[in-house]
Order: structure tokens, then sequence, then C-alpha cells
């Protein structure tokens, strides 16, 4: 007897897994893929490996035939990204939108715990409406383990949230745990929805408004990566997981350097000006330092005074961390200090030295500060640093003043190799402020005193706001000339990379929160 009829059988049970092909349409009329396009556009071709299939959820009797769809709205598996295994679980909005039910839930979870068990990334693709009415409580029940699992997984294997349609309800926090999430202009998310926001506090409010894709980048900082569509945003998430591990006890990825480890960058001396009131954009010295100007940068358009990204020296992978003096003077704000300390944290995870380029007037004063709590969330900084036991190193660029220069990868909190350029001014405060405290009445009393206010702000100026009282005392290890400074990083990097370094033991530490 042939095995025809059973192959037959399987074939045409998977045949139902998806959604029907006007379910398909809809999906397409959204401007959205459809769940298993994203995961063929996601993947080196070829090479996904599909489980759970044939998973049939429990509550087919509430639905009136209409759940009769193996998969149960959520298709999960294995794959190659750039030549490395990751696990996916990617909803099927043409199912019972993308709900989650007990069933579904359980998919994810055990996809959730491979990745883990294996050492290999897990992507979430979200596009669901929620908790799947229908299944009460066994849905909520399933989201709880996904949280967990989440929070397990945390700083052990790297864990993407895409979010390609809607994320409602209790659905934002499994991407809230994960280590980044990326949104399109085309998706939201959101605690509580419109119809919900109108009846509680009587205002109109829109999807995009609330949660969408660009407020959640650019004003909450849910989200670190924003794209266009989800072509663009899948081919985003293949860009960032060639910088990271594949779990905590993996390097990061080397790749043959094409760049030269000793090439001199004369236009570092023009981009940033000596005058340290004059703005410039950081990016451009990060790029002219990075591996062939290759840089990607995370939570581009929320917190602009400070940069943050991934790049490559002489071929190993650096997490770039930098004030950018275009944007609030690059000064040091709450959001700026919880922008930080995440990074910070995940290169810390996961094995990727750090550079730090500072240029930082100090943290920005007022009232919203203090009230918001730039207290804790400065001290969060710190903690950041100070746990951080990767490689850290550090050029100061022109501004390095109070307390500022201590959060900031300084000596004092462990910085392994800290350089400044030669304009640099490293101080409590700078000369104006520092005159307008200490001289007050000296000026006052002056015959002019607008002549003695001068004098006073050169003397400091010569004394205090320059790099060699640093350098005097070793708190910085070098002063270096601009150019040099791609060539001194490369080495510094590569000295470092064989660095060991543990914490006392303790259950946890209790970083400010
Ligand atoms: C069951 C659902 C569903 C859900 C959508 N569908 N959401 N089925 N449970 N939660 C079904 C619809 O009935 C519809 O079926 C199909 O999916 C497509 O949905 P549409 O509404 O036609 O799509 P669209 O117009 O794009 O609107 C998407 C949406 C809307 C905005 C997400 O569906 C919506 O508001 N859904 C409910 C969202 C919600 O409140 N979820 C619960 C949140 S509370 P047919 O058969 O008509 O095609 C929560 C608690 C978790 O999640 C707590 C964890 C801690």
């Amino acid at each position: 007897m042939s095995n025809e009829p059973f192959i037959e059988d399987l074939r045409k049970r998977k045949a139902i897994a998806a959604g029907s092909q006007k379910d398909i349409d809809t999906q397409h009329k959204k401007k959205r893929l459809t769940a298993q396009e994203r995961i063929d556009l996601l993947f080196d071709p070829g090479t996904f490996n599909e489980l759970d299939t044939l998973v049939m959820p429990r509550y087919e009797e509430y639905m009136g035939g209409k759940s009769s769809r193996y998969g149960d709205g959520v298709i999960t598996g294995f794959g190659l990204v750039n030549g490395r295994y990751v696990f996916v679980a990617a909803q099927d909005a043409t199912v019972m939108g993308g709900s989650l039910g007990e069933m579904h839930a359980k998919k994810i979870v055990k996809v959730m715990r491979m990745a883990l068990q294996y050492g290999c990334p897990f992507i979430a693709i979200n596009d669901s409406g929620g908790a799947r009415i229908q299944e009460g409580v066994d849905s909520l029940g399933g989201y709880a383990s996904i949280f967990d699992a989440n929070c397990e997984a945390s700083g052990v294997i790297p864990q993407l949230s895409l979010i390609l349609g809607p994320c409602a309800g209790g659905a934002v926090y499994s991407p809230g745990l994960t280590d980044f999430i990326f949104m399109t202009e085309n998706s939201y998310m959101f605690i509580t929805g419109p119809e919900v926001v109108k009846a509680v506090m009587q205002e109109e409010v829109s999807f995009e408004d609330l949660g969408g894709g660009s407020t959640h980048s650019s004003e909450s900082g849910v989200s670190h990566f924003l794209s266009k569509d989800d072509k663009e945003c899948l081919m985003k998430t293949r860009e960032l997981l060639s910088y990271l591990p594949s779990n905590n006890q993996d390097d990061p990825p080397y790749v043959k350097p094409t760049d030269d480890p000793e090439r001199r960058c004369p236009e570092l001396d023009e981009i940033v000006p000596v005058d340290p009131m004059k703005p410039y954009d950081v990016r451009k010295v990060i790029t002219s330092i990075l591996d062939d100007g290759q840089f990607l940068e995370i939570h581009q358009l929320w917190a602009q005074n400070l940069v943050v990204g991934y790049g490559r020296l002489n071929g190993y992978v650096v997490g770039i961390l930098a004030n950018q003096p275009m944007v609030l003077a690059g000064t040091l704000d709450i959001k700026a200090s919880i922008k930080a300390t995440h990074f910070i944290r995940i290169c810390d995870a996961y094995n990727i030295p750090l550079i730090t380029l500072q240029d930082v007037p100090g943290f920005l004063p007022g009232k919203d500060q203090e009230w918001g709590a730039i207290i804790r969330n400065g001290a969060r900084l710190i903690y950041a640093y100070s746990e951080a036991t990767i490689p850290k190193m550090m050029i100061i660029l022109r501004k390095s003043y109070g307390g500022a220069y201590c959060v900031m990868s300084s000596k004092g909190l462990r910085g392994d190799l800290l350089y400044a350029w030669p304009n640099a001014e490293i101080a409590v405060m700078g000369a104006e402020g520092a005159v307008n405290i200490l001289f007050r009445n000296d000026v006052a009393k002056a015959e002019d005193p607008a002549a003695r206010r001068k004098e006073l702000v050169d003397d400091y100026q010569r004394k205090f706001n320059n790099p060699y009282v640093a350098a005097s005392r070793g708190l910085i290890d070098n002063v270096i000339e601009p150019k040099d400074t791609r060539r001194i990083l490369i080495k510094s990097l590569e000295v470092t990379l064989s660095k060991r370094e543990k914490h006392v033991p303790k259950k946890h530490g209790i970083s400010p929160m």
C-alpha cells in the first residue's frame, strides 16, 4: 500500500493553516504582509523550518466553525538569519485577527523556551487584536506565561519584537520586556484603546496619536526603530542581528575588515569646532571613526541629545554612546539617561565593548527635570556604567563638565581606557558659571566689573578648562590628537577584548527604578 493518501491528507491539513484568500486580501489592503510573507523576508531563503503547524484551539465550538484553522493564528519555528539560527513566532492576522488564545500562547512559549535552551535569538512578530475574547482566562494565562519566558530569557538571548499591526491591551507587555522594539508607520501599540480613552477621559484620540509607530519612536521611546513598511522593518531586523551575538556566552559577530586600522581621520579637526558654544553633529564624528563609516543608530528619533548605536572597529562590534551637541547642547536629561542606561545594559549583557564620545555641559537644569526624577534617572546611568564589565573606552571631544563627567565612563566608574583631545575642557563647570559663583563679590566691587569678569574667566579657562589637570592625575590615560582617534581606539579595544571582571557575589543589586 502506498503512503500517498497519508501524504495527501497531511497536505490538505497544512493547506488550511492560514486565513482564507479574502482575509489575505484584507491584510494586503491594509498595506501589511501576511505572517508567511514576513517570515519569507526575514529568513535566509529556504531555511525556515515550521513547528506546530497542526496545533488546534480547544474552543472551536464558540466560533461557529470559523476557527477551524490549524496553527491557531501564529506561525512558529526556526531558520537562518545571516547564517545563524533564530527562532520566531509570527502572529497571523488572517486567523481570528491574530488574537491570542490558549494554544497560540503555548506555541509561542514553546519556541521561546527552545530559543533559550539552544542559545538563539528570539523574534516575536506582533499583529494581533490581543487576548482572544472567546478564550477568556486561558488567553490571559497565556500572556502571563509569555511574560515569564520573556523575563527568564532576558539578558541570555537577544529578544526582538516587531510590531507590524495592532498590539493592544496586555499584549504590549511582552514587547515591553524585550530588548528592542521595531514599529512601522502602519502599526500601533496601546494599553487602552481610543474608545476607552474617550469613555474615561472624554477625549477624542486617534490610534496614531495614542500609540502609532511614529508616536512611540519619537515621544515615548517605547519603539527603538521606525520603518515605513513591513519590508523595511524586516531588513532592519536582519541588520540589527548582524551586530548581536546569538546568546550571552558568545561574542558578537566578527567581520573581516576592509577598512584600514591605521587610517588617520584629519576631518575630525574640522567637524568639532573648538568654540565650546558652537554645535555640530556628533554622528559625523562617529562615522569618521567607525569601519567604512557604517553605523546603525538606535532610538534615532527619541532623546536626540544622545546618540547610541552599533558599528565596527577593525571588524569587532562596538557600541557607541555619544552626547549630541546639536540638540539641547548635548545636556543629559531624564530621557537621555534612560536611553543611555538601556543601551549600556544591552551592550553589557551581550559582550559588546562600549565607546563613549563625550561632549557634555552637564545635566539639564529645571523644575521639569527635578519633578520628573532626574536624580533617580541619572542614578540609573551611574549604576549601568558601574555594573558593566565590558571594555569601556572614552574620548572626551570637548566639554566634560560637572556631574556629567563623573557619570559617563569616568575612571571612578572603572572606565578602562580614557582619552581627551587637546581642546577638551574637564572641569566642575564652564568658566562663566564658575566665576559667577566664586568671584561674585570681587566682580561687583571692581571699578570695571566687565573687564574684571573677563580677566577672571580667562584665568579660570587657562588653569582649569583643559585636559591637562585630569591627565596629570591619571584620570584620563592620555591626551591624543583628534586624527589619531580611530587607530588609538582600535588598539585600546583589541587589548581590552580579553578583559575579565567579576561582581561581588549577591542575589542582585537594586538598580534605581
Ligand atoms: C477574538 C478578535 C479579536 C480578539 C479581533 N478579532 N480581535 N477575535 N478576540 N481580541 C477578530 C475580529 O472579530 C475579526 O473577525 C478579525 O479578528 C479582524 O478584526 P477586525 O476588527 O475586523 O480588524 P481591524 O478593523 O483591523 O481592527 C483591529 C483591532 C480590533 C483594532 C485590533 O479588532 C479590536 O479592537 N479588537 C479588540 C482589541 C481588544 O480590545 N483586545 C483585548 C485587549 S485586552 P472576523 O471574523 O470578523 O474576520 C487584552 C488583555 C491582555 O489583551 C491582558 C494580558 C495581561
